[in-house]
């Protein structure tokens, strides 16, 4: 805990000093989630960083998170503690995919999750989260769907829309695709009064067990609200941290699956390397390619657009 205590204090000085502002997203370590400005969901982080005067953003969170931050913002320093911390849902994707749907509707927008690479973007019409994912395609005057790259986000969405044809790729997220559905089950039976809170990255037979499917941010608020002791939560056990700092002092409980998924990647952002990114930013910085740039752009925008 000495350590902890000094660097954050060491982090606290270096960020005065570099006029940085520090973001965190709910699945990175819990001591890095203490020493953040900010803690939000993916559309939280991505919207916040317009906002913020600071000329340097520290992202505590993954690649994709880093990139929309540095593509809404390209005056903007933004740093990322550890440059290899990735989504590999980010990258299942193909361009031949996107290429051959297109051809087949006339009548069609790509609409790609903010877990996607810049270079994704770039082939999509508009970016969702996933706390935004079902009101903005909602709003596309486009009948026809093609979700890129969360096959079970994209499912949900269909559910929601019986209105829309959404056509699904074959994405997944390798964290939450080991939650299952005897999982739940066993902790229903254990604690039968309980909330079941999911995660729309989970499977289908998993959110048909959920009485609220929402972001993390969405998670943290319902439970927040609610009047109930036992929230079974499907999702990445960092969201944890803030469940129960906004939970202090009540006597609820979160229950995670058997499996207690964890997110490796946001794992990888470790104190230690957010001190490292302040006191050198020049390797940790983020760069999009000015070919990627403009267009992954216009996709996030829109997102900011069609989410007020
Ligand atoms: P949120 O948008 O809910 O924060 O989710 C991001 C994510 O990566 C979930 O796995
Ligand atoms: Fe990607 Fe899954 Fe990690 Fe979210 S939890 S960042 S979708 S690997």
């Amino acid at each position: 805990a000495g350590t902890i205590e000094a660097l954050t204090k060491q982090i606290q000085q270096l960020k005065a000093q570099r006029d940085a502002v520090i973001l965190a997203h709910y699945y990175v370590p819990p001591e890095v989630q203490d020493v953040a400005d900010y803690v939000g969901d993916s559309f939280a982080l991505a919207k916040l960083a317009v906002d913020l005067p600071q000329q340097t953003i520290v992202l505590c969170g993954v690649e994709f998170m880093g990139e929309s931050a540095k593509l809404l913002n390209p005056e903007k320093r933004v740093l990322l503690p550890e440059p290899g911390a990735d989504c590999p849902m980010a990258h299942m994707v193909r361009k031949a995919d996107i290429d051959r749907v297109r051809a087949e509707h006339d009548d069609l927008a790509v609409v790609c999750y903010v877990n996607s690479t810049a270079e994704a973007k770039t082939w999509s019409d508009v970016c969702v989260t996933s706390s935004n994912a079902v009101k903005i395609c909602h709003a596309l005057p486009q009948r026809n769907i093609l979700f890129i790259p969360d096959m079970n986000l994209g499912r949900y969405v269909a559910e929601q829309l019986p209105e829309k044809h959404v056509i699904l790729n074959k994405g997944y997220c390798p964290r939450h695709v080991t939650i299952n559905r005897q999982q739940v089950i066993d902790l229903e039976e254990a604690y039968p009064e309980a909330v079941v809170m999911a995660h729309p990255e989970c499977p289908a037979d998993v959110l048909d067990e959920a009485d609220f499917i929402g972001s993390t941010k969405g998670m943290i608020e319902h439970a927040t609200a609610s009047d109930a002791r036992d929230f079974i939560v499907c999702t990445v056990v960092g969201i944890l941290r803030e469940l129960e700092r906004r939970n202090a002092g009540t006597s609820k409980r979160f229950h995670f699956p058997a499996t207690t998924p964890r997110c490796v990647n946001m794992d990888q952002v470790t104190l230690p390397k957010v001190a490292a990114c302040l006191r050198n930013p020049a390797p940790y910085e983020v760069h999009v390619s000015e070919e990627l740039a403009p267009a992954a752009r216009v996709t996030l925008e829109r997102m900011l657009e069609y989410a007020a």
